[in-house]
């Protein structure tokens, strides 16, 4: 591992055939938008119990409603950093010479405003509505959101952030669209996330077993499953990387 980011070597991105990011909080700080743990993290100052759970919307939707309104208005604003623009750009420059996917914890929308194509949200997005009651599908947002949830379309219930709580399933065709990718991948690439949380942390044992190259860029190196550790921020290292 070197001392220095300047000093890392491009990974040599042509070599390989399917590549898969998975990405965190960390490549969005740069975008302005706060990680989850950590100094200024959403955990440090918020309850997770009281926004941040499947059971803490069962009991006040609204609550939670309110509490995401603000991170929503964030998001819009929020422009995508030389991270998220590394990978939209190295997946056009391999073009139909390799898969370049994308599974991302962030519910930002940022790889997508960046130019990347097939990206898996996993826990969904807070550009997109659904409802509390029924099952009709996720909806974009397209208006000024207010303190009061709009109604389902179909069935008029409140609606709520087409995003996963602690606690909630995620939607098993993502699973199995991520599997799609990761089972055969030859280059696995973590960037700004923890690892904290599954089954998202879990998918380093996949791609392992796939026998990918696999690495982790982040700011503290303090996983210890990957065979290569990239020490730094995600947006000066990875144009670098990638490049
Ligand atoms: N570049 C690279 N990594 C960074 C940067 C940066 N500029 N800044 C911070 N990091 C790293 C931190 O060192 C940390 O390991 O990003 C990581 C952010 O970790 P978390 O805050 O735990 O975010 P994440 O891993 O995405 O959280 C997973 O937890 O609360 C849930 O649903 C939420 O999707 C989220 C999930």
């Amino acid at each position: 591992m070197s001392e220095s980011s300047t000093s890392y070597q491009p990974l040599g991105t042509e070599r390989y055939k399917k590549i898969v990011f998975l990405t965190g909080a960390g490549i969005s700080k740069a975008s302005g938008l706060p990680t989850y743990r950590g100094k200024g993290g959403v955990w440090t100052t918020e309850n997770v119990e009281d926004i941040g759970t499947k059971e803490a919307m069962e009991k006040d939707s609204l609550k939670i409603w309110r509490a995401y309104v603000p991170r929503h208005r964030k998001v819009l604003e929020a422009k995508p950093n030389a991270a998220h623009q590394a990978i939209a750009d190295l997946q056009k420059r391999l073009g139909e010479k390799a898969w370049v996917c994308v599974l991302t914890q962030n519910v930002d929308g940022l790889h997508q405003a960046a130019g990347t194509e097939s990206v898996i949200e996993a826990h969904g997005s807070l550009r997109r509505l659904r409802c509390t009651e029924c099952s009709i599908k996720p909806w974009e947002i397209t208006e000024d959101l207010t303190d009061e949830p709009p109604p389902c379309p179909d069935c008029g219930a409140p609606a709520r952030f087409d995003i996963v709580l602690f606690n909630e399933p995620v939607d098993p065709m993502l699973g199995l669209q991520a599997l799609a990718f990761l089972g055969d991948c030859d280059l696995y690439i973590t960037v700004g996330t923890s690892g904290l949380v599954a089954p998202a942390s879990q998918l380093i044992d996949i791609a392992d077993e796939a026998g990918a190259r696999t690495v982790f860029v982040n700011t503290e190196p303090e996983d210890g499953r990957y065979q290569e550790y990239y020490v730094g921020k995600a947006e000066e290292l990875l144009p670098h990387l990638l490049r």
